[in-house]
C-alpha cells in the first residue's frame, strides 16, 4: 500500500522531505497553506500512521478539502504490479463505521496439496487473501472513493484527480474493479489556525479488529505518544554500539544509519524490494549474511534467525537456497556457496555470544528431524568437501554448481563441471574455522581432517589457480577459464582475490600481488569494480552476468558488497589507508554529495554503482536490499576499528588511515560494555604496542571476557 501525497499543480513555495529512524516527515507550503505529514509504523501494531498537520498562513479564513489516496496492494505486489488487470477482477471493497476495506477473494500463493491420486504434492492457489486492508481516520468522513476511475477520472492524472477539481468525492464502492482508497474530510482554518488529523492505514485479519486499532491511534495526541515511543526505540538502538574518530561522516554512517539499515535488511531480507524478488522470498545465503548485521545489537534475534536459516539445511549437508516463510515452499537450485554461509553463521553466533552450548542445541532438518547444530556444521561442511570437480578432468576444487555467491555467474557449470576458485577459497575459510571449534571440542579426527583438506586446497589453488599476477575466477563446462590475462573481458574479478586473502590461501607477498592488481585493474573514482573489462556480449556458457548491459549489476560495475570484502583484505595485510579510500569512494554519504550523478539515497548502501563501461557510471542503483548493509557495518567496526569479536573474546587489531590519531569505540560484548580509546602517536596504520584494562596492563590484543555486566575502559596504544 501507497500513501502518496497528492500535489496540485500549483506552484509550491516550499517542500523539505526528510527521513529518520522509521519515519518520514513531508512538509508543503503551498497557496498560503503549511502542511506536512508524518509516516510511520508503530512498533507493535499492523498499521501505518500519518499525522497530518495543516495551517492557514493567509489573512482570510479558508475552506479546505483534505483527500486521502492509496492505491491498494493485495496480498502479493508483484501480482498486482504485473497482471494488474487480471488481478483487478478479485477485488472487494466496502465503507463501514467510518473505515474503508479492501480484500481480495484471489489469493496467489502456491500452497502444497496433496493429490489422492497418485500421492504427489501438487501447488494449489484455491485461496482468498486471508486478510482485510483498511483505511480510517481521526476525523468523520465527509465522502469516499473506491474506484479509481471516479476520483481520478478518466481524462485526468494525480496531478488533477477529477475529485480534488470538483471538491467532491462520489462514494464509489463497486467489487472486481482497479481500486483505491479516498477519505474526504471538509473543514475551515481561520488566519493562523491549525488542525491536525491521524490517518490509519492497516491490515487485519477480521473486519472487527479494525476498529481495536482505530481506538488507538484515533486522535493526534495519541498517535504522538507513539512516535516518541519509536523514537525511544531507536534512539536506544542507535546508542548500543558507538564509535567517535576524527572522520564525523565515518561515524554518522557507522553509528547511525548504516547501523540503521543492517537492522531493517535483517527483517526484510531481500522481500521487499521493488527492483528484484517478487516480494515473497528469503534468500538463505542473503539471511545469513544479514544476521551478521544484528549480532553485535540484538543476540536474541540473531539466534532466532541463526535458528531459522539451520531449518533450511536437508539432512545430506546441502541447504535451500531460498524459501516462501509464508509456506515454507522452495526449489533447492544447488549452489555451491549455500552450506558454507551456514557454517559461517553458525561461527559467527560463537564468536559473538561465547554460548558454547549452542553446538549441543538441537534443530530440525528440512526434510528430517532435529540434530544438534555441531552436526548441522558438519554435515554442511562435508557436503561441500563431497561437491568438488575431478581431480583427472578438472583442479580437484569446488564445483560452481548452480552458481556461487555471485548469482550472475550461472550458467557457467549447468553440466556440473565448471569449477569456483570463489567457492573453493571459502570452503577453505570455513575448513580453517571449523577445524578449530572440532580442536576445542576435542574432535582431533576431524580437526586432522580437516587441516589437511584445507592443505590440499591451498596448494591447489596457489599451484593451479594461479594466473601469474592474480586469481582465476572458475572454470566453465568446457574448461574454458575465467578472470585469466588471456581473455579479453572478465579478465581479472576481484572476488577471487580478496577471498584468496581472507581464507589465507594467499599468503604475503602474493597476497600483495593480487591486492595490487585489483588496484590496478578495477579501482575506478567511485570505487573497484566487481571484475574488468565488462562482457559486451551474451555468452550463454557463462550466463546471465553477460546478459546485463556492460557496467551495471553482475556486469562490471561497483557491486558495493564486494567492495567490503576488498577493504577486509586490505586490513588483513594492514594497509589501512588504502581499506580507507575504497570505503571512502563508496560510502552513500560520500557518494551523496554528488546527487546529480549518484542521484539515489545517500543514507543507505546500493547494491551497485554503474561502472564505466555504462553511461550512468557513478549512478547508485537497487538501495536498502543489499549485503552491503551487515557487511560495511561490521568491516568498519571490526576490521577498520579493528574491534572485532573473536571465539576468545574481543579482538583489538586496528587498520586505520595513518592520519587519524585517536578514536574510541563503545560496544557491548558477552553481557559487559567496553569503552576503547585508541591512539596513534606514530601516525601507522596498523599494529598495537599497549593495553591497558581498567588500568592493568594486559599481554596480546584479546580483551579479557567480563560477566560483571559494569563498563570497562580500554586504552590502547598503536605502534
Ligand atoms: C544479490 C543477491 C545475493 C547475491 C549477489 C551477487 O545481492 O541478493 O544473494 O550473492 O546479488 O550475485
Amino acid at each position: 500500500m501507497n500513501g502518496l501525497p497528492i500535489l496540485s499543480s500549483r506552484e509550491i513555495s516550499s517542500y523539505e522531505c526528510r527521513h529518520g529512524q522509521g519515519y518520514t516527515k513531508v512538509s508543503v507550503t503551498q497557496n498560503d497553506i503549511e502542511g506536512s505529514i508524518t509516516y510511520f509504523v508503530p512498533l507493535h501494531d499492523n498499521c501505518e500512521l500519518w499525522m497530518v498537520r495543516l495551517k492557514n498562513k493567509d489573512k482570510n479564513r479558508r475552506k479546505l478539502s483534505l483527500f486521502t489516496y492509496v492505491e491498494w496492494c493485495l496480498g502479493n505486489y508483484a501480482f498486482d504490479l504485473i497482471e494488474r488487470n487480471f488481478a483487478n477482477l478479485f477485488n472487494e471493497i466496502s465503507f463501514e463505521d467510518n473505515i474503508f476495506f479492501a480484500t481480495k477473494r484471489y489469493w496467489n500463493l502456491p500452497v502444497p496439496r496433496r493429490r489422492a491420486r497418485d500421492k504427489l504434492f501438487s501447488l494449489n492457489t484455491n485461496l482468498a487473501w486471508d486478510k482485510f486492508a483498511f483505511l480510517t481516520a481521526s476525523f468523520k468522513v465527509d465522502g469516499f472513493d473506491g474506484l479509481k476511475e471516479k476520483f481520478v477520472g478518466m481524462y485526468n492524472s494525480w496531478l488533477n484527480p477529477k475529485g480534488v477539481v470538483e471538491g467532491k468525492c462520489t462514494n464509489s464502492l463497486g467489487d472486481g474493479e482497479d481500486i483505491v482508497g479516498v477519505l474526504q474530510h471538509d473543514f475551515e482554518l481561520e488566519p493562523e489556525e491549525e488542525k491536525k488529523f491521524v490517518i490509519i492505514l492497516g491490515v487485519v485479519f477480521e473486519k472487527k479488529d479494525a476498529s481495536g486499532i482505530t481506538q488507538k491511534f484515533d486522535t493526534w495526541e495519541k498517535a504522538e505518544i507513539e512516535f516518541e515511543r519509536l523514537k525511544r526505540y531507536w534512539n536506544h538502538y542507535i546508542q548500543s554500539l558507538i564509535v567517535e574518530t576524527p572522520d564525523k561522516d565515518f561515524d554518522l554512517q557507522v553509528n547511525v544509519w548504516n547501523k540503521y539499515q543492517a537492522w531493517v535488511i535483517a527483517r526484510w531480507s531481500r522481500m521487499d524490494s521493488y527492483y528484484i524478488g517478487g516480494g515473497s522470498i528469503l534468500g538463505f545465503r542473503d539471511t545469513c549474511q544479514d544476521i551478521m548485521g544484528i549480532l553485535p545489537t540484538n543476540l536474541r534475534w540473531a539466534k532466532e534467525r541463526t535458528i531459522l536459516v539451520i531449518e533450511h539445511q536437508f539432512q545430506d549437508g546441502s541447504c535451500l537456497h531460498n524459501w516462501d516463510p509464508r509456506t515454507n515452499l522452495s526449489t533447492k537450485t544447488g549452489h555451491s556457496d549455500d552450506p558454507l554461509w551456514l557454517i559461517i553463521t553458525i561461527i559467527n553466533y560463537l564468536k559473538e555470544s561465547g554460548n558454547w552450548s549452542f553446538l549441543n542445541e538441537l534443530v530440525k532438518f528440512y526434510d528430517a528431524p532435529p540434530a544438534t547444530v555441531y552436526s548441522h556444521m558438519i554435515k554442511a561442511l562435508d557436503y561441500a568437501l563431497s561437491m568438488r570437480s575431478s581431480e583427472l578432468a578438472g583442479f580437484g576444487i569446488s564445483l560452481m554448481g548452480a552458481a556461487d555467491w555471485n548469482d550472475g555467474l550461472d550458467q557457467v557449470g549447468k553440466e556440473g563441471i565448471g569449477e569456483s576458485i570463489m567457492t573453493t577459497e571459502f570452503l577453505c575459510w570455513m575448513l580453517l574455522e571449523v577445524a578449530e571449534v572440532c580442536r576445542r571440542n576435542g574432535d582431533k579426527e576431524m580437526m586432522e581432517r580437516y587441516l589437511s583438506e584445507y592443505k590440499r586446497m591451498k596448494e591447489k589453488l596457489n599451484f593451479l589457480c594461479w594466473d601469474g599476477r592474480w586469481y582465476i575466477r572458475a572454470t566453465n563446462d568446457k574448461g574454458e577459464i575465467l578472470g585469466s590475462e588471456k581473455n579479453e573481458e572478465g579478465k581479472i574479478y576481484i572476488n577471487a582475490q580478496t577471498w584468496a586473502v581472507m581464507s589465507k590461501v594467499a599468503e604475503k607477498e602474493r597476497a600483495i600481488q593480487c591486492l595490487d592488481s585489483v588496484k590496478e585493474h578495477l579501482d575506478t573514482e567511485y570505487g573497484p569494480l566487481m571484475f574488468a573489462p565488462a562482457y559486451k556480449e551474451p555468452d550463454p556458457d557463462i550466463g546471465i552476468i553477460t546478459r546485463f548491459s556492460p557496467g551495471t549489476k553482475e556486469n562490471a560495475a561497483i557491486f558495493n558488497h564486494t567492495v567490503c570484502w576488498a577493504i577486509v583484505a586490505e586490513c588483513m595485510i594492514g594497509r589501512g589507508d588504502r581499506a580507507y579510500e575504497y570505503f571512502k569512494k563508496t560510502s552513500f554519504i560520500e557518494r551523496g554529495k554528488e546527487p546529480d550523478i549518484y542521484k539515489v539515497e545517500p543514507y543507505v548502501y546500493a547494491e551497485f554503482v554503474y561502472g564505466p563501461d555504462s553511461i550512468d557510471f557513478g549512478q547508485g542503483s537497487f538501495t536498502w536490499t543489499t549485503g552491503t548493509a551487515a557487511w560495511m557495518w561490521r568491516v568498519c567496526v571490526d576490521w577498520i576499528l579493528g574491534v572485532r569479536p573473536e571465539l576468545d573474546g574481543l579482538k583489538i587489531d586496528p587498520c586505520i588511515p595513518s592520519g587519524w590519531r585517536k578514536y574510541r569505540v563503545r560496544r557491548q560484548f558477552r553481557g559487559s560494555e567496553y569503552d576503547i580509546f585508541v591512539t596513534n602517536p606514530h601516525g601507522i596504520c596498523k599494529g598495537v604496542q599497549k593495553i591497558v584494562v581498567d588500568g592493568q596492563d594486559i599481554k596480546g590484543n584479546l580483551l579479557p571476557v567480563f560477566t560483571d555486566g559494569k563498563v570497562h575502559k580500554v586504552e590502547v596504544v598503536m605502534g
